[in-house]
């Protein structure tokens, strides 16, 4: 209540804090017992990372009054909205999350490094290529379909994205655990997602809408015989390989231009879990992934991948049987063996999930000089969705963020302002470029971009196919020739069970002839196992107009 004299408030005691005794840590004899500080508290603020004082403050330094009651008429009454300490506790709870990524919502990473123990040099002048050289890395692993909370062991493609922090910027390749994909145009991505993802009416995940996009994609069918396989479900993320699955293009220091395959075999080897195994799991440790991961690093027991590559000469690429630009297919490794260039090893736990792992933005756009795109119409669309992804998930200067900073380099240009603006140039430094003032401008000999001839009318078309190049090969020589009989039985299963979750004939008809075009034997031997016979709806379900 107002003085109404003074037109201030009456001289009141000061507050008492009153916190129930019964919640305060005690010593065995009764006394308040504080824990053991620690001895650092912030380790991004100014003080690096020294606890000066023992008392909480607001985000602007100030002592809080308490952490446990809030401003209140009376014990009872009203809370007060000018409470500045709830309100600002409350406000900044209210914006703990960022949007999850769509998609690979669900993952977890560590740190580690990364040595050459080659000389691929003839093939790049990439920095973080020559002989000798180390590099700091970041690996996240994900899946791409569930949600933050969704347990790891659901059969999925995994991401594996690796950053090298490399002396000319960061380097990213984000690839999955196969060396190719669903798609071959990006066009059709988005949709691709939804159909994994949940149903806008029920919220509810679809076998229909999965099996209708892949059946009427049927480019699909390399990738999701993967899926389907023995890789849809590993034993731990230790346990799988990584690829850049894209073609790239490397370019050496006298300017010659070399395509390339990335490869990263984990020194585990490639070891799946079993289908019953995975179902058991995701019900009673959706983290079980992300777990075996952090404990094998903080145990010491640190996982390692060998780096290589497949190379082809630029002029390779327009006579290769298939089409290398095409990113359902692989290489055959008789034509293009993998050629050694190092590895690296995972051996730094992050100090916190959301700074370091949440808010990791990975991008194809990421490249240094050396290295560069492909006409690859995925990875061309790629480059543009990732960082416009990440300005809206994260915000406007995401890198700026100490996991997504060069840390070994330094990152100078002229772009400044937004939310979050963390560093700023010298006040010296003129907000343009050209200026009059000599400071930096771009070098595009440093740059070391790539590039390819390119020349025709605009259009929207499928790739140029070449002479092997169909949407099933390759999916059927994996099926025949590099399935075990085992891996074979479990990848019947697997189908059978797929087709059980199917509710609409014409896509029950689809998946019989989409495996049917895969490998004969394969479709009568589901075909059989489902009790589908009828061939003449199988023919009928063949969609027309979208095989290349
Ligand atoms: C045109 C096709 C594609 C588009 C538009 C696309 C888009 C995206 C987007 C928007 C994200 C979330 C990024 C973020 O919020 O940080 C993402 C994540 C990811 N994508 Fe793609 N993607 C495409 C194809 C692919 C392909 C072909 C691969 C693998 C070969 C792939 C692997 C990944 C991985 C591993 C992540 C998670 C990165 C991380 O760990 O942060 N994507 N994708």
């Amino acid at each position: 209540m107002l003085n109404a004299r003074l037109g201030t408030r009456p001289a009141s005691p000061p507050r008492p804090i009153t916190g129930s005794p019964s919640t305060r840590p005690r010593s065995p004899s009764g006394a308040y017992a504080p824990p053991a500080l620690p001895n650092s508290f912030n380790v991004h603020n100014n003080n690096q990372g020294v606890l000066v004082s023992n008392y909480t403050t607001t985000q602007a330094g100030a002592p809080i009054a308490s952490d446990e009651f809030s401003l209140t008429n009376g014990p009872d009454g009203i809370t007060a909205l000018h409470d500045r300490f709830l309100v600002e506790k409350l406000a900044s709870f209210n914006r703990e999350r960022v949007p999850e990524r769509n998609p690979h919502a669900k993952g977890g990473g560590a740190f580690g490094e990364f040595t050459v123990t080659e000389d691929v040099s003839k093939y790049t002048k990439a920095a973080v290529f020559q002989p000798g050289a180390t590099s700091e890395t970041l690996l996240r692993f994900s899946s791409v379909a569930g949600e933050q909370g969704s347990p790891d062991t659901w059969r999925d493609v995994r991401g594996f994205a690796l950053r090298f922090y490399t002396t000319e910027g960061n380097y990213d390749v984000v690839g999955n655990n196969t060396p190719v994909f669903f798609l071959r145009d990006g066009m059709k991505f988005p949709d691709f997602i939804h159909s994994q993802k949940r149903m806008g009416a029920t919220g509810l995940r679809n076998a229909d809408a999965q099996w209708d996009f892949w059946t009427l994609s049927p480019e699909s069918a390399h990738q999701v015989t993967y899926l389907m396989g023995d890789r849809g479900i590993s034993k731990s993320w230790r346990h799988l390989n990584g690829y850049g699955s894209h073609t790239y293009q490397w370019i050496n220091a006298e300017g010659e231009r070399f395509w390339v395959q990335y490869h990263f075999k984990s020194r585990l080897g490639v070891e799946l879990m079993e289908a019953a195994e995975a179902e058991r799991i995701a019900g009673a440790d959706a983290d079980y992934y992300r777990r075996d991961l952090f404990e094998a690093i903080a145990n010491g027991d640190y996982p390692t991948w060998d780096v290589s590559v497949q190379v082809m000469p630029y002029e390779d690429a327009k006579t290769y049987r298939f089409n290398p630009f095409d990113m359902t297919k692989t290489w055959s490794h008789q034509d293009y063996p993998l050629i050694p260039v190092g590895h690296f090893t995972l051996n730094r736990n992050p100090r916190n999930f959301f700074a370091e792992i949440e808010q990791a933005a990975f991008s194809p756009s990421n490249l240094v000089p050396g290295i560069d795109i492909s006409p690859d119409k995925m990875l061309m669309a790629r480059v543009f969705a990732y960082p416009d992804a990440q300005r809206n998930r994260i915000g406007a200067n995401y890198n700026q963020l100490p996991v997504n900073q060069p840390h070994a380099s330094e990152a100078r240009n002229y772009q400044h302002e937004g939310q979050m603006q963390y560093q700023f140039n010298a006040e010296t430094v003129p907000v343009y470029v050209p200026n009059s003032f000599g400071t930096p401008v771009a070098d595009p000999a440093v740059a070391g971009e790539g590039g390819w001839e390119s020349d025709g009318e605009l259009i929207r078309a499928a790739q140029t196919l070449h002479s092997e190049d169909d949407d099933f090969g390759q999916a059927g020589t994996l099926y025949r020739e590099v399935f075990t009989d085992e891996s074979k039985a479990r990848f019947h299963e697997t189908l059978i069970g797929q087709y059980s979750a199917l509710t609409i004939d014409v896509i029950k008809a689809r998946f019989i002839w989409y495996w049917t075009s895969v490998d004969s034997t394969l479709g009568a031997t589901i075909a059989a196992a489902v009790g589908h016979g009828d061939q003449t709806a199988n023919e009928a379900a063949e969609p027309v107009g979208t095989a290349v």
